[in-house]
């Protein structure tokens, strides 16, 4: 019974997430990192929104570890243009996931329940295989870091819902 964070970030909240997560959780943690890295330019973020519009997958850099050891993913994405990102689109649809428990955390600017999302992300991880138990999201403000004051006690409250 191992567990594992693995999350994309581009501009470090969703990472900051993931490693209030894999405290609470005392999880491995993996970042999924793209070949070819983004231009934080107004082409970059446009390209990006286009990409994710699309359901685009992008070309990753090899994890360090075979994730066939873990029983338990917890699964974290920013949310672009109203889907989830091309690093996720790509790990899960090159991921075998039968028999592993998923738990999706999702960072967002916006305040309303990313439900599309969560959707769109179900579906697909149980095409692969796995079965999504739970999903949170948290609210971030696009041009600051994470606020870990506020998102660590929303982690702390969801993983503690998990448990019980
Ligand atoms: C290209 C791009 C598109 C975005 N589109 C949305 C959106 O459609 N809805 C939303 O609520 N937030 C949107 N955001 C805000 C991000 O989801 C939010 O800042 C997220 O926490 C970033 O995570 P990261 O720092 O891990 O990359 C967008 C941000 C970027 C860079």
């Amino acid at each position: 019974m191992k567990s594992a964070v693995v999350y994309y970030s581009w501009t470090g909240k969703t990472e900051a997430a993931a490693k209030i997560l894999q405290e609470l959780t005392g999880s491995d943690l993996f970042k999924l990192e793209e070949a070819k890295p983004r231009k934080s330019s107004t082409p970059g973020f446009l390209g990006a929104c286009f990409s994710a519009l699309m359901g685009g997958k992008s070309r990753l850099k090899p994890l360090a570890a075979d994730l066939k050891a873990y029983d338990t993913i917890f699964l974290g994405t920013p949310v672009w243009a109203g889907h989830s990102v091309p690093a996720i689109n790509a790990w899960i649809s090159d991921s075998e996931l039968k028999g592993k428990k998923i738990y999706l955390f999702v960072t967002q600017g916006d305040k309303k329940v990313p439900q599309a999302v969560f959707d769109s992300l179900k579906l697909r991880t149980e095409a692969h295989g796995g079965k999504v138990m739970d999903s949170t999201f948290i609210q971030t403000v696009m041009k600051e870091p994470l606020d870990g004051e506020k998102a660590r006690p929303v982690l702390a409250d969801w993983v503690r819902s998990l448990e019980g």
